[in-house]
């Protein structure tokens, strides 16, 4: 029969292998998920990929296959890992220090979690003030360092047999910075890498060497890595996907879940105060001015993107949003977010929401790396290539193409994730417009 599919999909054969630079408390907590899932030691919870399911046709069908059985997609049991680190611990040892998940949980891991060691880190500590370690790579020029990079790539596609590769930052998050001269084009920054360009960052140095080998990538964290014209163009020429910004966990994930309600309640919104304690080396790292500035532009854009004040200037025009983060050693990774939210209503009559968040910023970021890690594979057997605005469910700050305004209304972002994959397979689109049921 011939397939009805919009793309072709080459099958997700062999195992997959996901590159991390960045062993933090997010990497150890989603390759330990994922060693604990392989053995009936808990359920990825948390995962569209795995516990989703996805609506075909009519609603009187009743075809609602999961998400999993219904694209393509690797199989936890064929992820195999690598990382890069500053620091020398291994996985197990890292997961401990981060202090997510339970020892006693580690210790039935302490086999595979002990063979991941991190790899030398491409590490320039203006870019990340607070932090300072031991296993970093020398190079004679950033050229040089992206060299070294693709050797370890190469090294780790030969010893593990991976037949595809992924790679996704989960390394700290970078000091604020906006595009340079040396972005605006591949040979700008191929030649800003042989001349070590102060504006060429680790992480666009990972991400270069990855699109070289032609290994799609993801951006865990806020900094500026791919969204830039010179590795969109490098992307798209080694036809690989890539996506970014920031996961959207803890405080923002609740964001994009109430202020799309109230917008589409025509409520008002007068303030919005967001203020976070952590102590996670997440949080040490933002304590920095520079680092925190990078975190607060993806964190601040969110809200004047859905409640659009250009569109309804009575209701969102003077609206105050402040967002605070403290680094507070005794939470560890057990974050509290709270949020101060300041309404109105009917006549402008206030009211006010108040949400206390204690969330574990780490449990919610471990599906969203699993789930893009297996989408980005599946995009990339699919020829689809440069920035996956489907994948915009995933982030803080979606990265779209010039000129169009990110999308962060959850509910948008979710349908389109999966319009997206009812097209691929050729199915149709839900619009919900339903008129057929009333004939
Ligand atoms: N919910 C969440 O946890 C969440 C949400 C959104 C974004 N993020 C981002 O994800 C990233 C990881 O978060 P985390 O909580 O695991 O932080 P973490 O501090 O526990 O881990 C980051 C790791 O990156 C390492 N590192 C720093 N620079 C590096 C480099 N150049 N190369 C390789 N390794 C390097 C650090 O040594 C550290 O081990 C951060 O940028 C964070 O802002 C996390």
């Amino acid at each position: 029969m011939p397939s009805k599919d919009n793309v072709q999909i080459a099958p997700p054969e062999g195992r997959l292998g996901i590159l991390i630079p960045g062993m933090g408390a997010v990497t150890t907590t989603f390759i330990a998920g994922i060693e604990a899932v392989r053995r009936g030691l808990g359920k990825p919870f948390g995962s569209l990929t795995q516990m989703a399911t996805i609506r075909l046709g009519k609603r009187t069908d009743g075809r609602t296959p999961m998400i999993k059985d219904f694209v393509p997609l690797a199989g936890i049991d064929d992820l195999v890992f690598a990382g890069w680190d500053i620091f020398e611990d291994n996985a197990y040892e890292a997961a401990l220090k981060a202090g997510v998940l339970e020892r006693t949980l580690l210790d039935q891991l302490k086999e595979p979690l002990t063979a991941i060691r991190p790899m030398q880190a491409v590490f320039f500590p203006e870019y990340v003030k607070r932090l300072n370690g031991p296993n970093v790579k020398q190079g004679r020029s950033k050229m040089d360092l992206a060299q070294m990079v693709i050797d370890d790539i190469e090294g780790f596609r030969r010893s593990s047999g991976a037949a595809r590769l992924v790679m996704i930052w989960c390394g700290s998050t970078e000091v604020f910075h906006t595009p340079a001269a040396v972005h605006q084009s591949l040979k700008d920054f191929e030649r800003g890498l042989g001349a070590s360009d102060p504006d060429i960052s680790a992480s666009q140095i990972c991400a270069y060497a990855a699109l070289k080998c032609g290994i799609p990538h993801a951006n865990g964290a806020p900094h500026l890595t791919t969204d830039c014209p010179a590795l969109i163009e490098l992307a798209r020429e080694r036809q690989m996907p890539i996506a970014g910004k920031d996961f959207k966990t803890g405080q923002t994930f609740m964001k994009t879940l109430i202020a799309p309600g109230l917008k589409a309640r025509m409520l008002g919104v007068r303030g919005w105060f967001s203020t976070n304690i952590l102590g996670n080396r997440d949080g040490e790292v933002l304590e920095d001015p520079g680092s925190f500035k990078s975190k607060e532009e993806t964190k601040l854009s969110v809200l004047q993107y859905i409640l659009q004040p250009e569109l309804y200037p009575d209701l969102y025009r003077d609206l105050y949003h402040a967002v605070r983060i403290n680094y507070y050693p005794p939470r560890g990774d057990a974050k509290e977010g709270w949020d101060n939210i300041d309404i109105f209503g009917w006549l402008g009559y206030p009211m006010q929401i108040k949400i206390d968040f204690l969330c574990r910023d780490s449990i919610l970021a471990a599906p969203l790396v699993l789930d893009l890690v297996l989408l980005l594979d599946l995009a990339q057997r699919s020829g689809m290539k440069g920035i996956q605005e489907w994948l915009s469910f995933y982030f803080k700050a979606p990265m779209t193409a010039p000129g169009l305004y990110p999308e962060h209304d959850i509910f948008i972002q979710l349908m389109k994730l999966k319009n997206t994959l009812r097209w691929m397979r050729g199915e149709d689109l839900i619009t919900h417009l339903g008129l057929e049921y009333y004939d």
